[in-house]
C-alpha cells in the first residue's frame, strides 16, 4: 500500500500539518490502507506534541490527530515510497543522508505547484500557519490528482 513521509526541520509545525491534511483527505476519499507519517531532520523537539498553532489550524479544519515529533531514521527510505521535503534545506539534508534515493522518491512538497519552499512559520505569528495551510492544501490537491493515476510506489 502507498506510504508517504513528510519532512521538515522540527516535525512540530509544517510536516505535521501536511500529515493531518493528507490524513483528512484520504479519509474523505475513502482511500484506505495508506501509511502517512512525518519526521524532522533535527531532533530539538523529539517526543513533543505538534506546535499549538499547527494544532489550532488542524482542529479548525477537522484534521487534528495525535502527534509525537520524531527525527528521520535510517529505515525511513525503506518504509516509505515517497518523502516530501518542506524546503530546499530539508531536501538537501535528506539527499546528503540518503544519496542512493532516486529523485522520484524524494521531492519538494510544493513541486507540483512550482517548487518553492514552504516557509518556516515557527518565528512568526498565527497568520503564517494559515498561509502554510493554504500552500500545503494546494500542493496536496495537485499530488492527489497525480496519485489518482499513479499512487506512490505504484
Ligand atoms: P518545522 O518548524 O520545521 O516546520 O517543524 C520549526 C520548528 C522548530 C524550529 C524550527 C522550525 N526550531 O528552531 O526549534
Amino acid at each position: 500500500m502507498p506510504s508517504v513521509l513528510f519532512v521538515c526541520l522540527g516535525n512540530i509545525c509544517r510536516s505535521p500539518m501536511a500529515e493531518g491534511l493528507l490524513r483528512r483527505e484520504l479519509a474523505r476519499r475513502g482511500w484506505s490502507g495508506w501509511t502517512v507519517d512525518s519526521a524532522g531532520t533535527a531532533g530539538h523537539h523529539e517526543g513533543e506534541d505538534m506546535d499549538p498553532r499547527t494544532a489550532a489550524v488542524l482542529r479548525r479544519g477537522g484534521a487534528h490527530y495525535a502527534h509525537r515529533a520524531r527525527r528521520v531514521t535510517d529505515d525511513d527510505p525503506v518504509r516509505f515510497d515517497l518523502m516530501l521535503a518542506m524546503d530546499g534545506s530539508n531536501l538537501q539534508a535528506l539527499r546528503r543522508r540518503f544519496p542512493e534515493l532516486s529523485g522520484a522518491r524524494l521531492q519538494l512538497m510544493l513541486e507540483p505547484v512550482g517548487g518553492a519552499d514552504v516557509p518556516d512559520p515557527w518565528y512568526g505569528g498565527p497568520e503564517g500557519f494559515e498561509e502554510v495551510q493554504g500552500l500545503l492544501q494546494r500542493a496536496l490537491d495537485a499530488w492527489l490528482d497525480r496519485w489518482e493515476a499513479t499512487p506512490p510506489g505504484g
